[in-house]
Order: structure tokens, then C-alpha cells, then sequence
């Protein structure tokens, strides 16, 4: 079969969060499938890089006091180094705010000019006058209209699933500056997608563009009516570019998102001498998107309109995953099942991940969830208990022997044959990105490779010399099973498949067909563990340290009551009746405030260092930053929770809880005794 050259891409993660399991699934799953496409001999670049533009990228570089570009370059290091710590490699990362991506969003900005495709009408939206901006749903705050759930944020409820304008949340705040907003009205410029209802109808129904469910679900939402104008500009002030002919306004950053992949590619041709063209204007070049189902919208609809107005090439495959669950739960950063890529590094392998999920996906968009307990089973069960002791029960037998100089067929009942071809089901089942039947398949052949090491007990070979040839052949037969299995699992694992490589003495560089051709004649070098098991324990860690990190997020650490603005008055269940005795067991104090400083990084927490009488110190990290300047603090009487258990956080061990009222942010109180109670004096 010929070399095909192909480009492929992830989402583009926003600049302004940390990765997190989430995101890895994603960009794991194109790894997987680009390493697989390397080791068929295939031309493959990845691209990515950060979206970096819109109103999040321009608060927080103004609350953090430095221009956007800083913060960019930052995140953008800590984005790829997280990634390649998963063994996630592109050719190319970059990001959306660069002059490759400025001037290809303006060629192609031209070309939809030239189309006749833009039109300019007048919006209506809220506008914070404290801090003159438009506001994006999201950023305005208030009660729902229909059960008046007060703190829902945007266009829907989160207490009763009501969808409405923003306009309509009762007594409506900026979530920005606390002000009243005011309807304002602004001209803007859409994208007509009508023009393209017949072509996005054709394209998108075209087998294999994308899973079915996906142009299923665009033919019934979208292209059973007439396709909806696409509102492209934002007024100043809009971390962006602003529109060439339309000065003051800013195109919208889904508009130059997916430009990024064309601007990544051209940096990475500009700076290796390749032509642009022969990745996005060459019939030959194969173009896949790896994306989640929630951009599938963006993905299939404008940005196939861009790319046919502009006159580059459309994508061969849109693919698409669902969502991810941790244990059964949404991902949310406030319950700690948004795990961040970094805090799993500080407990877990890698390799771990890219197994398990490598066992999860298949083609298909359904969410899948990562249950911990199964993944520490898998984990367990599949690579420690079948494939690396393959190798670890027979490789020291043979230590600094050479294999036999054939391989020995006839004594291994077929089995080698037979693994040998698997690789065009396993090869179909990579290539289609049914992951986890490929997975299922490898450890079918490990669960073979392994009855013929139990029947053949080399360990009892090994104790007649007189058998000494035969136990080189049993050896020589499960470790070239070995072999083949790990360079089966080379995409998910590349480690393990290089690890397999240096236990025979063979060179890197492996191809997949080399599954298919045993090794004979090299030495056996030491074995040296390839994985250890997944400890509960370790597992159980990440979790805490995630939760943790959810608190200081929500500032639920060490003050009671301070939580997110709304968070602690929207669904926030009455707490259940507790007895006498159950409230007894808390031992509430009197404590005086002898030091307080802000924590460094941390958005809501100051740490307090507490006396509560005599020498009995403690530090407690309270989420009250927004609410006091540290210095007033100092020397105060406040009542706290002495004997909670001590937290683990980021920053250091909480040691109690500070007490404190109100919805949280700015109007945070936290208790005080009358004047005459002494620190250390219990509550009763
Ligand atoms: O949903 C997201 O995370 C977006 N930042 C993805 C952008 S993908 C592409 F279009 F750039
Ligand atoms: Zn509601």
C-alpha cells in the first residue's frame, strides 16, 4: 500500500484553564491513533496549540496585571509539557493569537467578503456600564425566572433545566463587576450559512466524514431548516483580532479557533522548508479532526464553510468523542472530578491513562467514564497480570543467552501464527479507532501466551538440565508472544513496546509487520520491570488532593461559608437534623488571629496562623481573601472548628475551620465572641 500523508489535529484547549483528564482523553486518543499511523510507515504531523482569544483571556490578564502575551506564553509551555508527560507528541504547538493565524483569518475573511456572505445587523445584548463590556452569557448572574433559584449564570437554570435570555434572570448581575447591567444595542457582522445548505447537506452525509450519530444529529437539528446567520464580531474591548474593515470590532474566537490549524501548519512549514499546500490544498493529503461533541457544531458546519469559500481543503474525517465522567460524575472543578492533568501526575503513570482509555473508546460518540476502581482492575489485571508477566516468568531463565537461530514454530501449537494474524484485525480496529476492541483482542492473545507458559512451566524445565534446550525454546516462544503483544499495544504504550525491544536486543524503530516475523538469534538482556500495580492507595490520594483542590477553588477549606457567589444559595440542600451528641462531638473555640497573610496563586485563600490560648497554634487556609485585607485581621477573637481533621492542600495542611457568614466573595463575616472571651475557650 502506497505512504499516505496525512495532518491531524486535537481541539484546541482554551488558554485559560489547566488540562484536565478530560482534555487528555482527546488528545490521547490522537496520539494513539498518529502513533499507529508512524508505525504503519505513513506520513503523519500533529498540530494544536492554544485557543487563546476572548473576553476569560483579557479578564484575567487584567486582574493578574500583565499583557495577555505573557499569559499566553506561559500557559502555552505548561500546556504542551503537561501533554508530552502523557506521552501526547505534535510536530507543531502553537497558538491562536500568532501572525500565521492574524493573516490567514484575514484571507479568509476576504474570501467570505468576496462570497457575499457578510451581513451587518444590530444586536441587543447586556452591557456592564461599571466595566464597559458586552456581556456573554455566562458572564451575567442572577435568579432563575421560573423557579427563582437565585445565582444561575447565562441562559439556563441549573436548579430546574429553564432556558431563557440573560435578560430575563431575576434581579441580573455582572458577574464581573457586581453592576446592574443595561440593554444595549451594537451593529454587528454574521456569516450567511444558508448559501451553504446544500453543500454542507452533501458533505456531512457523505459516509465516513464524520460517526453517524453526529451527521445524524446535524440533518434533524440544523439542516432540516434554513441554516442560521453566525454572529462573528465582538465591540472593543475583545482580546482578539479586530476585523480589518470593521474597525473597532473583533472577530469572535470561535471564528479564528480552527484557523489555528491551518496558521500551526504554516509555522511548522516555514520553519522545516515544506510547502503549506501539500497539507491543505493537496487531494492527497488526508485532514483529521479529533474533537469532542459539544464543538461537533463548529466543526461540521462554519468551519467546512470557511475552508470551501477559502479554497483550502475540507476535512477527509471530522472524529468525535463523547464526554467523560469520573466515577459516575460530570466533570466539575468545584466536586474535584475535573482532575487536572498535573495533580494525577503527582500520583499515577501515565501509562495507566492512556491504557485504560485506550480500553474505552471506540468510534462511537458515547460518553465514557473513567471508574477508578475498574481502572485499577484493568490496569492490574491486563498489563501487570498478563502482559508484563509474560516476560518477567521466562526472560530470567534465559538470561544473556541467545534465542535459537530459528524460531522454534513447532513446539508453540500455532499460537505465534495465529498472533500474527491478528494484525489485520487489530490493524482495522487502530485505524478505525475502535481502541477498545483492539484492546480486548491483544489480551485474548496475552490470555493464549500465557496458558502455553502454564502448561510448559519453564521453572520446572529449568531444574533438569537435561532440558535446557527445551526450556530456551519455551522461553524463546513466550517472549517473542511478548514482543508481539507489546508492539500491538506500541500506540497505546510505546514504552513498554521499546522496553520489549532492548529485553531482545533489538534496535528502535519498530514497524506494525514486524509483529508478524519472530525474532531469532539475539540475546536475552535482564529484565527489568516494566509497570508496577496500580496502588488503591495512590489512586485514593489523587482523589483527595483533586477534592482538595476543589475546595481552595470554591473556598470551601477553611471557612464554612465561603463559597462561590450563588453557589451557596442555588441547590444547596438544608443541612439534615443533627442530635445533641452528634453536635458535641464538635469542638468549636475561641481563637485569636496572630498572623495572616494571602496565599500566593491562590484566588480566595488567606492562611491564618490561629492561637488558641497557651502555645497550641494552628494554620488554617480560609477562603475570606475577598472579604478582608489580612492586616485587620490581625489580633482579632474569631470561633473555629479545633478538631477537624487536618486537610492537605496545595499549600500546605488546614488545620481548622474559621467560621464565617454570607453568600461569599466580598460579603464574607466571619464570627467574633463579645468582648471578654479568651482565646482557647470552648464553645458550649
Ligand atoms: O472547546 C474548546 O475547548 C475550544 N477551545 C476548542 C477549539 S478547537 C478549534 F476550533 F480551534
Ligand atoms: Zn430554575
Amino acid at each position: 500500500m502506497s505512504r499516505r500523508r496525512i495532518l491531524v489535529t486535537s481541539a484546541l484547549p482554551y488558554v485559560n484553564s489547566d488540562l484536565h483528564i478530560g482534555h487528555l482523553t482527546e488528545h490521547i486518543q490522537t496520539d494513539i491513533w498518529r502513533r499507529f499511523q508512524v508505525l504503519r510507515g505513513n506520513e503523519i504531523r500533529y498540530f494544536c496549540g492554544d485557543d487563546t482569544h476572548g473576553t476569560a483571556t483579557m479578564l484575567r490578564a487584567q486582574k493578574e496585571g500583565r499583557p495577555p502575551e505573557d499569559l499566553l506564553a506561559e500557559m502555552q509551555r505548561a500546556h504542551e509539557a503537561d501533554l508530552n508527560a502523557f506521552g501526547v507528541f505534535y510536530d507543531r504547538f502553537s497558538n491562536t493569537h500568532s501572525d500565521a493565524n492574524r493573516a490567514l483569518v484575514a484571507e479568509m475573511w476576504q474570501a467570505l467578503r468576496s462570497a457575499g456572505c457578510i451581513e451587518e445587523r444590530d444586536v441587543t445584548q447586556l452591557f456592564d456600564p461599571q466595566a464597559g463590556i458586552f456581556l456573554a452569557d455566562r458572564f451575567v448572574v442572577g435568579g432563575c425566572p421560573r423557579c427563582k433559584a437565585p445565582g444561575q449564570y447565562g441562559d439556563n437554570c441549573e436548579v430546574c433545566g429553564a432556558t431563557y435570555e440573560p435578560s430575563d434572570l431575576v434581579d441580573p448581575k455582572s458577574a464581573i463587576s457586581g453592576a446592574v447591567p443595561e440593554l444595549r444595542t451594537h451593529r454587528h457582522l454574521f456569516v450567511r450559512l444558508e448559501p451553504f445548505h446544500d453543500f454542507l447537506a452533501q458533505w456531512s452525509q457523505t459516509p465516513g466524514k464524520m460517526p453517524p450519530e453526529t451527521a445524524n444529529w446535524l440533518r434533524n437539528t440544523f439542516l432540516s431548516a434554513p441554516l442560521r446567520d453566525w454572529d462573528v464580531s465582538r465591540p472593543a474591548p475583545y482580546f482578539g483580532f479586530e476585523i480589518p474593515d470593521s474597525p473597532g470590532n473583533y472577530f469572535y474566537v470561535w471564528l479564528d479557533a480552527p484557523v489555528g490549524y491551518i496558521a500551526t501548519t504554516k509555522e511548522w512549514c516555514d520553519a522545516n522548508g515544506e510547502r503549506l499546500e501539500r497539507f491543505w490544498n493537496d487531494p492527497a493529503c488526508e485532514i483529521h479532526h479529533f474533537i469532542g461533541k459539544d464543538i461537533a457544531y463548529f466543526h461540521t458546519l462554519f468551519w467546512p464553510a470557511m475552508l470551501k469559500t477559502a479554497g483550502y481543503s475540507l476535512p477527509t474525517a471530522v472524529h468525535v468523542h463523547g464526554f467523560l465522567t469520573v466515577n459516575g460524575e460530570k466533570l466539575s472543578k468545584r466536586k474535584g472530578t475535573a482532575i487536572f492533568a498535573r495533580t494525577y501526575l503527582d500520583h499515577l503513570s501515565p501509562e495507566y491513562l492512556r491504557y485504560y482509555i485506550a480500553s474505552k473508546l471506540s468510534a462511537r460518540v458515547d460518553d465514557i467514564d473513567l471508574n477508578f476502581e475498574e481502572f485499577t482492575a484493568k490496569v492490574n489485571a491486563d498489563l501487570v497480570g498478563k502482559v508484563v508477566n509474560l516476560a518477567s516468568r521466562t526472560a530470567r531463565f534465559v538470561k544473556g543467552r541467545a534465542l535459537p537461530a530459528t524460531y522454534p514454530a513447532q513446539r508453540d501449537g500455532g499460537l505465534f501464527a495465529a498472533g500474527a494474524a491478528a494484525a489485520v484485525e487489530l490493524a482495522e480496529a487502530y485505524e478505525s479507532l475502535d481502541t477498545s476492541r483492539a484492546m480486548r483482542t491483544i489480551m485474548a492473545l496475552a490470555d493464549r501466551a500465557n496458558e502455553f507458559v502454564e502448561a510448559q512451566a519453564p521453572w520446572n524445565l529449568k531444574k533438569d538440565p537435561a532440558k535446557d534446550g527445551e526450556l530456551l525454546e519455551v522461553c524463546a516462544i513466550a517472549l517473542n508472544l511478548f514482543r508481539q503483544i507489546t508492539l500491538y499495544l506500541a500506540p497505546v504504550l510505546p514504552r513498554f513496546a521499546e522496553e520489549s525491544a532492548r529485553l531482545l536486543s533489538l534496535a528502535g524503530g519498530a514497524r506494525w509487520d514486524d509483529a508478524t516475523r519472530p525474532v531469532a538469534g539475539t540475546t536475552v538482556a535482564e529484565f527489568r520491570p516494566l509497570m508496577e500495580r496500580v496502588d488503591p492507595a495512590k489512586v485514593e490520594a489523587l482523589l483527595a488532593a483533586a477534592r482538595a483542590m476543589a475546595d481552595e477553588a470554591t473556598g470551601t477549606a477553611g471557612a464554612g461559608a465561603a463559597l462561590d457567589a450563588g453557589e451557596a444559595l442555588a441547590g444547596e440542600p438544608l443541612a439534615p437534623e443533627c442530635s445533641i451528641d452528634e453536635f458535641g462531638k464538635v469542638d468549636l473555640r475561641i481563637a485569636r488571629i496572630v498572623s495572616a497573610k494571602a496565599v500566593p496563586r491562590a484566588d480566595k485563600l488567606l492562611e491564618l496562623e490561629v492561637s488558641l490560648g497557651g502555645d497550641e497554634r494552628r494554620t488554617i487556609f480560609a477562603g475570606i481573601k475577598h472579604a478582608y485585607d489580612p492586616e485587620t485581621l490581625v489580633g482579632r477573637l474569631t470561633v473555629v472548628v479545633a478538631n477537624l481533621a487536618p486537610r492537605k492542600m496545595k499549600f500546605g495542611t488546614s488545620e481548622g475551620m474559621v467560621l464565617a457568614a454570607g453568600p461569599g466573595g466580598s460579603e464574607l463575616f466571619i464570627l467574633s465572641p463579645d468582648s471578654g472571651a479568651k482565646a482557647g475557650q470552648r464553645i458550649r
